[in-house]
Parts: C-alpha cells; sequence; structure tokens
C-alpha cells in the first residue's frame, strides 16, 4: 500500500509562539518520524500577502519560521520542508483551478463571510476592503494540497472547511477532465492541546496574548509571570481545571508530573510557585532548541539552503502533476 501522505501549511505572519508549538509544530515534527508516513510542510508565503502586512513582516516571519522548524529538529531528508513561492507550478494550478471551482463555493467560506458581516455591522459597503486573493484563498490552498495528491491534512478546526473545498473541487476537477487528483481528507486531532494564552483566551496573535516560543529565558520568565490567576492566596486550594497556569503545565508536561501538579493546586500551591515551576518545565523542553535557533537566524544561509533543497524535491512532484493537468485541459504542444 501506498504511504500516507500529510501535508500542511504555515502562512507565515507572525512570530511563532508556545499555542503554535504545541498545537501544529511538536506534532507534526513527531508525524514525521514515522517511517509509515511521507511527510509535506511548506511555509505559505503566498498566503501571507492576503493579510496586506507588509513585505517587512512576511520576510521576517518567513525566516523565524523557517528557522523554528529546524531549531526542533524538523529532519528535512526524511520530510518536504519548502517554501510555496519556490514552486511556480502552485500559482499555475491556482489558476487552473480557478477555471473549476464555483464562486458559489467561495461565497460560502467562513473567512470570507466573516469579512462581509463585519462591514455590514459597521454599515459599510459589504465588499469594502475585501480583495480577490481573500475571496479565492481557498482555491490557492487547495492547489497547496492537491499539487502533492495529499491524503491527510493536519489543520485546526477554522480550516476544515478549506480543506473539504479543496476535496470539492478535486471531485469535479476528476470528474469533468481525467482522474488526476488525490481527495484530501482534513484530520483534527483532539488530542493535541489547545493552549490558552495571558488572558485564558486561545492563545492567538489576533488576541494579542502569546508567548513566543523562542524568547530569551529572562523574558520567558517574565512572560510566564503574566499569566492571568485569580486572587487566592498561598494555602488555599485552587482548581487545576480553572487555570491557565495548569493548562499550560499540563501541555508540557508528562502523566506523573501533571499529576503532581494537580495535587499541588489542591493543596494551595502558591502562584509564584506554580509559575516558577512552569517556566523551568517550559525551560527545560526549549532550552536547547533556542541555541540553534539563536544560530540559525544569525546564519540565513543555512535556512535558504534548506528551503531550497525541499523545493528542488517538491519540484519532482510539481512538474510532473502540472503535466498532467495540463495535458487534461488542453494545453499542450501543437501536434
Ligand atoms: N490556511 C492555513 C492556515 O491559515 C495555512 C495553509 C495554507 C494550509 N495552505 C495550506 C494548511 C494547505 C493546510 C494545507 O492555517
Amino acid at each position: 500500500m501506498a504511504k500516507q501522505r500529510v501535508l500542511t501549511g504555515i502562512t507565515t505572519t507572525g512570530t511563532p509562539h508556545l499555542g503554535n508549538y504545541v498545537g501544529a509544530i511538536r506534532p507534526s515534527i513527531a508525524a514525521s518520524q514515522d517511517s509509515t508516513l511521507d511527510s509535506f510542510f511548506f511555509l505559505a508565503d503566498y498566503h501571507a500577502l492576503i493579510k496586506g502586512q507588509g513585505p517587512e513582516l512576511v520576510r521576517q516571519s518567513t525566516k523565524e519560521i523557517a528557522a523554528t522548524w529546524l531549531a526542533l529538529g524538523l529532519d528535512t531528508d526524511h520530510a518536504l520542508f519548502y517554501r510555496q513561492s519556490d514552486i511556480p507550478e502552485i500559482p499555475e494550478l491556482t489558476w487552473v483551478l480557478n477555471c473549476n471551482a464555483a464562486k458559489g463555493l467561495m461565497n460560502r467560506a467562513h473567512a470570507y463571510k466573516a469579512a462581509v458581516q463585519a462591514n455590514e455591522d459597521a454599515g459599510e459597503d459589504p465588499d469594502f476592503a475585501i480583495t480577490m486573493g481573500l475571496f479565492s484563498y481557498p482555491v490557492l490552498m487547495a492547489a497547496d494540497i492537491l499539487m502533492f495528491n495529499a491524503n491527510s491534512i493536519p489543520v485546526g478546526r477554522d480550516q476544515i472547511q478549506h480543506v473539504e473545498m479543496a476535496r470539492d473541487i478535486a471531485g469535479r476537477f476528476n470528474h469533468n477532465f481525467a482522474e488526476v487528483f488525490t481527495l484530501p481528507v482534513a484530520a483534527v486531532d483532539d488530542n493535541v492541546a489547545v493552549l490558552q494564552g495571558l488572558d485564558g483566551r486561545k492563545m492567538s496573535k489576533s488576541y494579542n496574548n502569546t508567548i513566543p516560543l523562542f524568547l530569551p529565558e529572562k523574558k520567558l520568565r517574565k512572560h510566564i509571570n503574566k499569566i492571568k490567576t485569580n486572587l487566592l492566596e498561598p494555602g488555599e486550594p485552587k482548581d487545576p481545571d480553572d487555570s491557565t497556569v495548569f493548562q499550560v503545565w499540563a501541555a508540557f508536561a508528562d502523566a506523573a508530573e501533571t499529576a503532581r501538579m494537580r495535587k499541588a493546586f489542591e493543596e494551595g500551591i502558591a502562584w509564584g510557585e506554580a509559575k516558577k515551576q512552569l517556566f523551568e518545565l517550559i525551560d527545560a523542553e526549549l532550552a536547547p532548541a533556542r541555541v540553534r535557533y539563536d544560530e540559525l537566524m544569525e546564519d540565513p544561509g543555512h535556512i535558504e539552503s534548506e528551503l531550497l533543497k525541499g523545493a528542488e524535491r517538491a519540484r519532482e512532484h510539481s512538474s510532473a502533476l502540472m503535466a498532467k493537468v495540463r495535458d487534461a485541459v488542453g494545453i499542450s504542444r501543437i501536434r
């Protein structure tokens, strides 16, 4: 049986934080070590343009995200690790898929609908500030996925609809032209923690409540000290299930350490002490990778060569697939 092909993209907006690490990076790197799977991970820098944050932020984020995955030990001889924009067949396929994707399907995309709704709520024109990039975002994402015949797409819940759209577009193309595409399925892992941020809501750049992954030690400690707690005094029992400190602890600790901390909460551990232990736990897991991260950030040539190596391997797949697609739709040499 052919190996399962796992593929996921990371939009290059922002600096990786603990939530990204626990929810996506750590499980992806672990999966890439599974020899029954073929892994494809890529930096979705064309997707980043949709957010319109400007060239410097895209450049910086691309570098930081690449350095992060490499520092955490992604084995790039095994997994394919590349930059979307290094694969010219992706925008090429995007156009062909655009010609096969129903506009009505795109009208139903959550992200687009939310943008329209926000405009209506603000009394604006429904299309205010909505670009074609935002509207056709799911088509670019479909091209990312279908290009490599991936079957399993690990994503957060907010992306399930996009994977379903890719599947829909693939089915339609296969029906109209030729059986070129594998139908992808979203893989949502309910065991992976959705980490809480400083204010107790989901850790997310849009809430400005994140703890960046590779902060220097002192700053990491400071951030952890900023996690919101209640006013219970040392000695007063605390509810672990209502605490961000405990929730983050559980995402980094093994079962025995989690049980120990649960008991400490019930016995009234002081918030300062719980946070001190949390800092030590996280720091111990991240410190070795942080050293490599700092080295990589000083050695962009190395990051670049890793990405180019990935792109070269990825293009063996993408150029072959694109040849099939072109042929299927009637774009070929005149014979
Ligand atoms: N849209 C995804 C996100 O914002 C990133 C992404 C782009 C992606 N292309 C993809 C994820 C292909 C999975 C497969 O999280």
